[in-house]
Parts: C-alpha cells; sequence; structure tokens
C-alpha cells in the first residue's frame, strides 16, 4: 500500500499465468494470443505484458498506440493491432515491426503498396467479417480479398481471422452461423488451390469456452486471462480465477447523528447514531457513480453498504454500530467481491468494471 495513495489495484502475476496454463491444456495444439489491451483490461499493462509475454505466443492489442508502448516493452513477441487502422498509419506498423489487422481492400493495398515503394515487409492478419459488422472484409466478399492478398508480395499475410458477437451466450445460434461462415471463407483457399494462412483464428473467451470446434490455428484470451468470465451464461468449462483486488484504506471516521443526509444530493439519511467511514476513491477512479446505494465493501474483512451519493474522489460507508480506525484495510473487488457484482451495482458488464478503473488508481504487482 502506497503511502501517497491510500488506494490500489493489486494484479497477482502468478494467478495470471495459471490463468494462461489453464487456457492453453483447454485449446492446445492451438496457440494463445493474450490480449492486453486497455491496459490489460485494466490490470496495468506496465506490469502484466512483460510478466506474461514469455508465456504467450502472440500478444493482443487494440489501438496502434498501444501496438507501439507494447512493442517498447516487448522487443520480439508479435503483437496484432486489431482494432480498425487508418491508411495514414500504416508506415508505423512497419516501424515498429506490429501485425496489421488488414479490415478492407483498400486498407490491404494501401499497406502493399508502402511496403513495396519502401521496401519494408509489413505483418498482416486478414480481417472478415463473419457477423459482428464492426470492422472486417464480410465473408459475403471475402473472395477478391484473399485472392488480392495472395498475390501481395510485400505483405506477410500470416493470419486470417474473425470475430464472434455473442460466443458467450447460453444461444450459440449466432456463434455457429459465423463458425460456419469463417469456415466457407477458409474453403476458397482450397478452392483457388492457395495455402491458408498459417494462424487461423476467431475465439475469444466465449468461444474457448463454449465452441472449441472453432479453436484452429490460436484462440484470443481476453477477460478469461484475467479470471473473469465473459458472462454469467457461459459454461465454465476452463477454472480461472481473478487476478485483481481493489484496495483502499478507511480515511475519515465518525458517527453521524440521524437526520444529517449523506453526500451530494443527500439520497440516504441514517436512522440512529452510525458509524460512516470515508473511503477515498470515487469515480474518477472507476467507481461508478451509479453505484450510489446499491454497493458493498469489506472493511476489516466485513461486507457493509456503501451509502449517500458516489463522490469523483471519495464515497461513504455505514458500519452501523462496528468501530473503524483511520487506516482500517478497505475491499473494494476481489476477497469474495467479484466485478460481476460491481457491474450489477453500476448496469454493466465485469469488462467495463475492470476497464474503467482510472489511471489514477495505483497499480500493484504481486510476484
Ligand atoms: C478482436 C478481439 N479479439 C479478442 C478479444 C478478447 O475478447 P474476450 O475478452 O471476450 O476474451 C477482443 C475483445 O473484445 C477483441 O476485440
Amino acid at each position: 500500500m502506497t503511502t501517497l495513495r491510500p488506494t490500489h489495484l493489486e494484479t497477482h502475476l502468478p494467478q495470471l499465468r495459471k490463468n494462461l496454463e489453464a487456457i492453453r491444456a483447454r485449446v492446445q495444439p492451438a496457440r494463445v494470443m493474450v490480449v492486453l489491451k486497455a491496459n490489460a483490461y485494466g490490470h496495468g499493462v506496465h506490469g502484466v505484458a512483460p510478466f506474461i509475454a514469455p508465456f504467450a505466443d502472440f500478444i493482443g492489442v487494440a489501438t496502434l498506440e498501444e501496438g507501439i508502448h507494447m512493442r517498447a516493452m516487448l522487443a520480439d513477441k508479435p503483437i496484432l493491432v486489431m482494432g480498425g487502422t487508418l491508411p495514414e498509419q500504416i508506415p508505423f506498423f512497419a516501424r515498429h515491426n506490429l501485425t496489421l489487422t488488414a479490415s478492407s481492400l483498400d486498407l490491404l493495398r494501401a499497406a502493399s503498396q508502402y511496403a513495396e515503394s519502401t521496401g519494408q515487409r509489413i505483418h498482416a492478419h486478414l480481417k472478415i467479417d463473419t457477423g459482428m459488422e464492426r470492422v472486417g472484409v464480410r465473408d459475403t466478399e471475402a473472395e477478391p480479398f484473399i485472392l488480392e492478398a495472395a498475390q501481395s508480395n510485400h505483405l506477410e499475410i500470416e493470419g486470417i481471422y474473425s470475430h464472434y458477437a455473442n460466443s458467450d451466450a447460453s444461444d450459440l445460434t449466432h456463434a455457429r452461423l459465423q463458425l460456419e461462415r469463417f469456415n466457407e471463407v477458409l474453403r476458397l483457399y482450397e478452392k483457388h488451390s492457395l495455402p491458408t494462412p498459417a494462424l487461423r483464428h476467431i475465439s475469444n473467451s466465449g468461444g474457448i469456452l463454449q465452441l472449441p470446434e472453432g479453436n484452429f490455428d490460436m484462440v484470443r484470451a481476453g477477460i478469461m486471462f484475467y479470471g473473469v468470465y465473459p458472462s454469467l451464461e457461459a459454461a465454465r468449462t476452463v477454472d480461472v480465477r481473478p487476478a485483481a483486488v481493489w484496495r483502499s484504506r478507511v480515511a475519515y471516521s465518525k458517527v453521524t447523528p440521524p437526520g444529517r443526509p449523506i453526500s451530494y444530493g443527500s439520497l440516504w439519511t441514517a436512522e440512529g447514531p452510525t458509524r460512516i467511514v470515508t473511503i477515498p476513491c470515487g469515480y474518477a477512479d472507476g467507481y461508478f457513480r451509479r453505484m450510489t446505494n446499491q454497493a458493498r465493501v469489506l472493511v476489516n474483512g466485513k461486507s457493509y453498504p456503501q451509502v449517500g451519493r458516489v463522490c469523483m474522489d471519495q464515497f461513504m460507508v455505514n458500519m452501523g454500530d462496528d468501530a473503524a480506525e483511520l487506516g482500517d484495510p478497505v475491499t473494494l473487488l476481489g476477497e469474495g467481491i467479484d466485478a460481476y457484482e460491481l457491474a450489477e451495482w453500476a448496469g454493466t458488464n465485469a469488462y467495463e468494471v475492470l476497464t474503467n478503473i482510472s489511471a489514477r488508481v495505483p497499480r500493484v504487482f504481486v510476484e
């Protein structure tokens, strides 16, 4: 716990390693891409990336900027930038040896022309949209895309991939349709007597858990790697455990008399004298304002309700008749409080809870 900021997120690195190995055991011989976008799903990419890279086959990030940051930490690992890319960003892929997601014919051509004119190699994975409608060439339009990619002498087309929209659902109809469309696209290689790119991949966490027939050559493990299941209904076919604990400490303690409402908007008032403690963490840290009067935290290991509106930098907790000292330990997430509970209190999902823990919260790594 740092004295400067008595609130931090603690990531247990050995647990991340265990999660990765559990995923690997499930999907082998397929390789595992570890998805480290969005500050390693909030866990702190500067600690997670160097620790896990030796055990990962590939690293996935969302943006070029994340890719450049990643390359500065990891000299040799292949890094796939999965998001949409602008043509003017192409030179950076060559310069930082990042793998481009070729998500349109235009981008493919622009990358190929850049590589040719500069004599540089650009690594790329072709992106097929089988039913997410986000980025990628639709399966129905994939044939000319694949043929043109196969003719490019200046790009290293190492992979071809797609992304599921609903692989974490209990109804897998749409995911199976996407898988079938992806297989149809792959059959085009056979039709044209072309070698398929070495890395075919479509599975995210939901796919890893529920659609082993879609493992292909690699899977992309995001939220599961952090020990959080992608949804409450997805089958839990791999045993992974959360690696993060969000901790704080009591920064103020008092007994509030009845009739004195707590915090902005006066949304909660005690019926009798009650101990109210103040926690130095708020919505600017990612402790959502929507959780007002709904969340629970542990103080000294015991569960208490959050009361009064969550402020930007602080929130209050009702400890009833219990005693509390300044500096007493508080747990906001972990140790029995899971990301799904926070998600329910905030009206969102576990992904948003984790990735919204803001940069102001120091990250601490336990080896
Ligand atoms: C293209 C792509 N692949 C893989 C992932 C990882 O997904 P998940 O966290 O559900 O495993 C994501 C995350 O959204 C993604 O955008």
